[in-house]
């Protein structure tokens, strides 16, 4: 299949530059010109590109973006804003953008409960959704989650098919499974594709997409939301991507490690979810002498993230590495609610423990909360906050919580 930016960046005559970006060394990284296309009113490579992108997403319209999935959320936020949507549900450990998004268009978010089994929480029960749903205007999905877990899709389709609610999901790990049954577009009104997660596209680069009747208020929500900027480097980048083959050696190899390694049994082979327990910190470190790293270190489990482009002689290398090491105990602390107040306060971590958390916090990455908001900040949360390298959520270290009544 063509590449068409990547075949016009190619094909470029030299010039002098008397426009942005300001480095003038000419190359790859050119703004909008008149070859170049314009990413707000496509009529050239870009609209190529984005009509192939939604072929193979299956989408009737999609946006590539150079900001993220990040951006591709608020867009599909501030779509459903402008078709009356008000209420969404979404999962407790929604991405930080999806809390972000809400504040931000006045969107009144009702969380979708999820258990925590064996320290990692899990995609929400069909009885959690639909309850979530009965009091909201549409519903956000996280599919697969960065544990690779998918949540019940079709059950869920039919769920807001019956209602007339939209279903919209956060596909930020998922566009590796574009053509496959599991994928986003098999259920969803409108989604994103992390293009640049699962796929080989340079970070940060997305597509966000959607069919029928809201393509219209997303083509206005890319616009929003979306940089006048676009890095072409990203753009080209993110339609090889999507036409980069599928990856079978490195996804049969994911299966083999998988069993090797007594790795999670998740849904999605470019997850390997390692249960290191106590051990965690131990062996990041000892794996990272050795040049190999991790995604992250949630203080229970090493994930490994893996894309059709990874070699199988890493796989191969990683099960040699980890076969041998120790493992501990997984610690699972099953959130507990609180009362929500009105009064906020900011506390030191350790002063924390106990209160009712008010604003989501948690460890960069993976971004989803540690402690959700309305959910009592516990000792191991308070500790591994005060570990983490990178966290969000926090202000000056500290926590925001409910002032109690004394
Ligand atoms: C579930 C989920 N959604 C959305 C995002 C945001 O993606 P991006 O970093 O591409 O903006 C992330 C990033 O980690 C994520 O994990």
């Amino acid at each position: 299949m063509v590449c068409h930016i990547a075949r016009m960046l190619r094909a470029q005559k030299r010039h002098i530059s008397f426009h942005t970006p300001g480095h003038k060394r000419f190359g790859a990284d050119i703004t909008e010109l008149d070859y170049s296309d314009d990413l707000s009113d496509p009529t050239g490579v870009l609209a190529l590109a984005q009509a192939d992108a939604a072929r193979i997403l299956g989408a009737d319209a999609s946006f590539l973006l150079t900001d993220g999935s990040t951006c591709g959320i608020y867009a599909m936020l501030y779509a459903l804003r402008t078709r009356g949507v008000r209420t969404l549900a979404l999962p407790a450990y929604a991405h930080k953008s999806v809390f972000h998004a809400c504040e931000a268009l006045g969107l009144i978010p009702f969380l979708i409960p999820q258990g925590v089994e064996a320290g990692i929480p899990r995609q929400p029960s069909l009885r959690e959704m639909r309850e979530s749903l009965a009091r909201a205007d549409a519903m956000l999905l996280t599919s697969p989650d960065y544990y690779g877990f998918f949540p019940p899709l079709a059950e869920a389709r039919a769920m807001c098919t019956q209602t007339g609610k939209p279903l919209v999901i956060d596909g930020a790990h998922g566009s590796h499974l574009h053509g496959m049954p599991a994928h986003a577009s098999a259920f969803a009104d409108m989604w994103v594709d992390g293009v640049h997660k699962s796929l080989p596209a340079l970070t940060q680069g997305a597509v966000v997409s959607a069919k029928g009747e809201w393509a219209a208020p997303l083509a206005e929500g890319a616009e929003y939301f979306r940089t006048s900027s676009p890095s072409y480097p990203i753009l080209a980048s993110v339609e090889c991507a999507l036409k980069y083959p599928r990856g079978e050696r490195a996804e049969r190899a994911a299966a083999w490690a998988k069993e090797q390694l007594q790795a999670l049994a998740n849904d999605d082979w470019t997850k390997i979810v390692i249960p290191f327990g106590e051990c965690a910190d131990g062996a990041q470190a000892s794996l990272e002498r050795r040049g190999v790293y991790p995604e992250f270190n949630d203080g229970n489990y090493l994930m490994f993230y893996l894309s059709p482009a990874t070699k199988v002689r890493h796989i191969r290398k990683l099960v040699r590495l980890v076969r041998g090491m120790p493992r501990g105990e997984v610690k699972s602390e099953a959130p507990v609610a609180g009362m929500v107040g009105f009064k906020t306060m900011l506390l030191p971590i350790g002063e924390a423990v106990g209160r009712v958390c008010a604003r989501a916090c948690g460890i960069v990455p993976p971004c989803v909360p540690l402690v959700a908001a309305g959910s009592v900040v516990t000792a191991g949360a308070a500790a591994r906050l005060k570990k983490a390298a990178h966290t969000f959520g926090l202000t000056d270290g500290k926590i925001m919580v409910y002032e109690q009544e004394e």
